[in-house]
């Protein structure tokens, strides 16, 4: 089995810089202060780990720098923010997770803030027919760009899969790719007014903290994986503010009352053990909003901890 990691550094989804240093999950030798710490073992820690769970493993750099700078010139026509560098960055990570998955290799990407949803999810979903996606967040990333308050286009990925947006300028290349029966929310906490609209007038499958707690998370696991169908192929969409901010401190939207570190895990080692898994991202690792090095370690770990457990790893 080989798996392709796709390393994502982008942050034009949302106002706050550092989303896009992914660099931390990799490289020693970042001389900002913020990046003090031992990211050099993270990077074995991870890459090994992959490697020693029997994955073959193919890294895949990006660089968006210079389209960021070109974008910049482009005026926006509507209120959503940097939707050309948005769509421009996407498109690219979207050749990338079809080119891998076409020749049968696990996608993990890493971000990069949550709107690279739009290109992880369709990148699966041109190559695996009728996949189904658990999107785990304390948001439900379905904001139109009618809807969104915001203008912040992590808001927003949900809805542009599935077409509920409509086509919107700059992102033709984005045809919709998901039905709005195959995806399961798991964690939601941050709903906005018009989503919760979006979610009911849709029917959509969405399990709150609530339902987590009612039910426990290997039930809510289990009701997603029946609801989704036994062979489907499975992306896992896991937004690191989905668990509680005691446990993934550093990033961007942040929300009281989330899932705990062994209830992310099991969402994650359960889904492994389906069997159904083909692509996986671990989204909205921020190690530049962390008030400690503390809380910037404790969040890197536990991306590189998710991705490990998704990819198998397993406590006995
Ligand atoms: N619903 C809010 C918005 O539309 C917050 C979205 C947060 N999304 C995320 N991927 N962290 O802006
Ligand atoms: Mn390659
Ligand atoms: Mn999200
Ligand atoms: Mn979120």
């Amino acid at each position: 089995n080989s798996c392709a990691v796709i390393a994502a550094p982008f942050s034009g989804g949302q106002p706050k810089g550092g989303v896009e240093l992914y660099k931390s999950f990799f490289i020693c030798n970042i001389t900002n202060n913020l990046f003090r710490g031992p990211p050099r073992m993270l990077e074995a820690g991870l890459l090994d780990m992959i490697e020693g769970l029997d994955w073959k493993v193919e890294i895949q750099h990006n660089d968006f720098n210079a389209l960021e700078k070109e974008c910049k010139k482009v005026v926006d026509t509507r209120h959503i923010k940097n939707a050309s560098f948005v769509s421009k960055t996407c498109q690219t990570i979207h050749e990338q997770i079809k080119k891998h998955a076409a020749l049968g290799q696990m996608i993990l990407t890493l971000g990069g803030d949550h709107s690279l949803g739009m290109a992880t999810v369709s990148g699966t979903a041109a190559v695996h027919k009728n996949l189904g996606v658990i999107w785990v967040d304390a948001h439900a990333d379905i904001n139109t760009v009618d809807s969104t308050d915001t203008g912040n286009l992590h808001g927003c990925p949900v809805s542009f899969l599935t077409g509920l947006t409509g086509q919107v300028e700059g992102f033709e290349w984005l045809k919709p790719c998901l039905e709005t029966n195959k995806i399961c929310f798991i964690g939601l906490r941050d709903v906005d007014e018009p989503e919760k609209k979006i979610l009911k007038e849709n029917n959509i499958k969405a399990f709150s903290m609530y339902h987590v707690d009612k039910y426990g998370i290997s039930k809510v696991v289990e009701m997603c994986l029946e609801y989704l169908g036994k062979d489907t192929p499975i992306h896992l969409s896991f937004d690191v503010d989905a668990l509680d901010p005691s446990v993934a401190p550093s990033t961007g939207t942040p929300v009281r009352g989330g899932l705990s570190f062994r209830e992310g895990h099991y969402i994650c080692e359960a889904l492994h053990e389906s069997g159904q898994l083909v692509g996986i991202d671990i989204m909205e690792v921020n190690p530049a909003l962390a008030l400690s090095d503390e809380q910037q370690i404790q969040t890197i770990n536990v991306g590189c901890s998710l991705a490990r457990s998704a990819l198998g790893e397993t406590l006995l």
